[in-house]
């Protein structure tokens, strides 16, 4: 008879090749730190488990989390939750995995609120529908909810949208929000729409901050680079777009942030590595041509020094 813990290190053993494929740098204390959130969501106390002696037919949550493992499955659609920005975010299949490079996205979009609020407190906004002294941003592709939410955390008071063509996600967006309101400054507000990027907003409406993680994968050209487990599990809606449309639907996605952003406002993009330097080149020629009325456009970097974002000031 085995406990818990013997189990998961025989399970790990056995399982080496094929749990290091599919989960990188895998550890067996990861899996029991998984094991433990996938408890925390769903089932009793961990502790209880772990020191408990293991049968396989009575702990059925157990077995099952550890047939999952075996199907590749991600740590975060089994454990139901992915930490980003100090918060634990409720996950599952109609959403992306938040990643730890849209961290950046949060720590801009707050760098950039501040900026804006000291250039312009009390001076712009005066076509606002909001209170006079708050911040006006919309979260394009929210998923989790994970960017829109954690800027709220992280600072007040903002008047704040979130948009995505999925209802699903849009209903795990409203449900993280829920679990995380503790944290959020009641002077803060947050709506949710279904649309698709910014289509269905009133054409006077325009905010300070327009953040955005949309889908950056060429279906065709780039799905070779793409993780196995990222490819089998996470929704396509929120990886990728055809090859032959990308262009056109970035031209447009720019053209109507160009509309919707305040003077002096900011947008945030995150894209994808290969691609980000062609629509930087696509967008500074539709600003010589008057297409887009950008005063600044600039690629910004990730940790791992990959082209990783796009910011344009209005
Ligand atoms: C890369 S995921 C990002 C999710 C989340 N913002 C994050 O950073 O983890 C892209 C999101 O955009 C949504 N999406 C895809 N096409 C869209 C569109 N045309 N308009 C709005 N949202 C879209 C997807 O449903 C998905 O939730």
């Amino acid at each position: 008879m085995e406990t818990l813990l013997q189990y998961t290190k025989r399970f790990f053993s056995e399982h080496q090749n094929f749990l290091l494929n599919n989960y990188p740098g895998i550890t067996v204390r990861r899996i029991l730190q998984e094991l433990e959130y996938y408890f925390t969501f769903g089932y009793e106390s961990f502790d209880h488990f772990l020191n408990s002696i293991y049968l396989e037919d009575y702990y059925n949550p157990v077995t099952i989390f550890f047939k999952k493992l075996e199907q590749g499955i991600p740590l975060a659609y089994i454990s139901n939750y992915r930490q980003f920005c100090s918060s634990d975010f409720y996950i599952n299949r109609d959403v992306l995995i938040p990643r730890s490079e849209t961290e950046l996205l949060v720590e801009m979009s707050i760098k950039e609120l501040k900026r804006i609020e000291k250039n312009n407190f009390n001076n712009s906004n005066s076509n606002s529908t909001s209170t006079p002294d708050s911040l006006k941003i919309i979260d394009v592709g929210t998923g989790s909810g994970c960017i829109v939410i954690s800027i709220l955390e992280h600072y007040y008071p903002i008047d704040a949208q979130a948009t995505d063509i999925s209802a699903n996600a849009i209903e795990m967006a409203k449900r993280n929000y829920y679990l995380l309101n503790f944290k959020i400054n009641p002077q803060n507000k947050l709506k949710f729409y279904q649309n698709d990027r910014l289509f269905g907003l009133d054409s006077e409406e325009k905010f300070h901050l327009i953040v955005s993680n949309p889908p950056y994968i060429k279906k065709n050209a780039d799905v070779k680079n793409v993780h196995t487990q990222v490819r089998l599990h996470e929704p396509e809606l929120a990886l990728y777009i055809d090859d032959e449309k990308y262009e056109e639907w970035y031209t447009l996605f720019f053209k109507q942030v160009d509309q919707h952003l305040l003077a002096d406002g900011v947008f945030l993009l995150e894209g994808h590595e290969y691609h980000i330097p062609t629509l930087y080149n696509m967008v500074k020629k539709m600003i010589s041509n008057s297409a887009l009325h950008f005063k600044e456009c600039t690629i910004i970097k990730d940790l791992t020094q990959k082209d990783r974002f796009l910011k344009f000031i209005k």
